[in-house]
């Protein structure tokens, strides 16, 4: 082993990731460098509290409380960031990338808020920038949209990309518990942050839809140029409708791209699926990720989207590549440039107006329970050419009060806000209205 070439790494966050990143490596070390034919030396960590006791033994001489030293350090080859945020993390993946060192992140928010900077640096000065685990955690997706499925455009990508929403979800449906029972509990679990708000509120899978998309597109579309909506506001009783109504309910971050015009849409919201299709029947903290390939037709991926073992397997992954890239072999050097740039050249893509984003919805309204409701509710969604296909009612709290859950058929996104607007002007709408969207996807 003693004439392999050596190569050094920085990890910068010795949390959850980095830990379970140096873990692994420290474990299954003779492996990996039989695998990759190279020395792989841990050099060093960076913590922001040098004093904190952790779970991974590393000496004391290895941790360091600066990100940039490592970041900076000629002798460090590959750094990872594995911090989280976007503001140091940012100057830490621009340092390195700047002299030209390789960067692999677990990062989406960083990616999904300064990815064309940092793209643009490591073309700039022969950095590389590598991200596998920044999107569904142990699932190889980045590698199946940019290396398997590279000979297909992408006309439809939808799946299931955080762990915590999914494992709400399910535990609602399954124990009919309210959302807010069933939050607390994944908090004592450790499945959700104390601030959940990135996670149920649909910006997490949002960040993660953003990379999917530039990777399937080449080309970025910030969070704030999407639909994006969480799980807050649903309630057991949609589980019981959606049931009736033969569905299942799942966060979904959906890509559609239609190639005769151009238009790329990109929208996160909870989503009714049939009980039959398989991504409903995905539960608890896996993902789950249909893409829809021009050439290959459709492929699925499922597996856990985070934890500390899942996600350092896709740093790992990300780190062999990048020996490899060192190594100057050429075939892992092109594979390794086609990550640094976009996938594919950026075509000309524009975001589909409202209007253009077609679908079939679910709306659930509580309104007073008196006669002549269902016309006044059924006017104002025929005023935007909004036509019912079922209803369902039922009595609820308040006294006085009723429940009306309402599918449509094939509508748009202009005509459903058109008329959510209309319903909050009536009287007899008590509060504001819950507005799924209904999947209807082939498998
Ligand atoms: N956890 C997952 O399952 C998962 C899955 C996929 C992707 N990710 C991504 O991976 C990244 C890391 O997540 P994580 O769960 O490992 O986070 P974490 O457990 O909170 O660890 C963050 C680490 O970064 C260090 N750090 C933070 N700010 C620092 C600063 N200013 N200076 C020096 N060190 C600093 C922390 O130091 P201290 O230990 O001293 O606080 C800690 O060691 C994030 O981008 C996250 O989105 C996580």
């Amino acid at each position: 082993m003693s004439s392999l070439p050596t190569f050094t790494i920085g990890i910068c966050g010795f949390g959850t990731v980095g830990q379970g990143v140096w873990k692994h490596i420290e474990r299954s070390r003779a492996t990996l460098e039989a695998r990759v034919g190279a020395k792989l030396v841990l050099a060093c960590a960076a913590v922001r509290d040098l004093k904190k006791k952790r779970p991974v033994k590393i000496a004391a001489s290895k941790l360091t409380d600066d990100p940039l030293a490592i970041a900076t350090d000629p002798k460090i080859d590959i750094v990872c960031e594995l911090m989280g945020g976007t503001g140091l993390a940012r100057e830490v993946t621009l340092a390195a990338l700047s002299r030209g060192a390789i960067v692999i992140s677990a990062n989406k928010a960083l990616i999904c808020a300064h990815g064309e900077e940092i793209f643009a640096t490591a073309r700039k000065h022969g950095g590389h920038f590598f991200f596998e685990a920044s999107v569904a955690g142990g699932i190889p997706l980045i590698k199946a949209l940019r290396e398997g499925l590279v000979a297909n455009r992408f006309p439809l990508i939808y799946g299931i990309l955080n762990g915590t929403c999914n494992y709400i979800l399910t535990q609602m449906e399954e124990q009919d518990a309210p959302y807010s029972a069933v939050l607390g509990d994944a908090k004592r679990l450790g499945y959700a942050e104390a601030d959940e708000s990135l996670d149920v509120l649909g910006w997490d899978t949002a960040h993660k839809a953003a990379v999917l998309a530039f990777l399937a597109h080449g080309t970025w579309v910030k969070p704030a140029q999407m639909i994006v909506e969480g799980i807050d506001r649903i309630t057991p009783g949609d589980f019981k409708n959606a049931a009736a109504l033969g569905y299942g309910i799942k966060l979904l971050a959906v890509i559609t791209r239609d190639f005769s015009t151009g238009e790329l849409c990109v929208r996160v919201h909870p989503t009714l699926l049939p009980e039959s299709h398989v991504v409903a029947k995905v539960s608890g903290v896996f993902n789950a990720v249909s893409v829809q390939g021009d050439v290959a037709g459709t492929t699925l991926y499922i597996g856990r989207g985070a934890g500390q073992d899942a996600t350092a397997s896709a740093v790992i992954s990300d780190l062999v590549d990048a020996v490899s890239l060192l190594k100057n072999d050429r075939r892992a050097f092109i594979t390794a440039r086609k990550r640094s740039a976009p996938a594919r050249p950026v075509l000309a893509c524009r975001l589909a107006p409202p209007e253009h984003i077609r679908g079939r919805y679910y709306l659930r309204l509580t309104v007073s329970d008196e006669p002549g409701v269902l016309a006044q509710i059924a006017a104002a969604m025929a005023a935007q050419h909004v036509s019912i296909a079922s209803v369902i009612q039922s009595a609820q709290e308040p006294a006085g009060a009723a429940s009306l859950v309402l599918t449509t058929h094939w509508s748009n996104e202009r005509a459903l806000r058109a008329t959510l607007r209309r319903l909050a002007r009536l009287r007899c709408v008590l509060e504001k209205p819950l507005l799924l969207r209904i999947g209807d996807f082939s498998e």
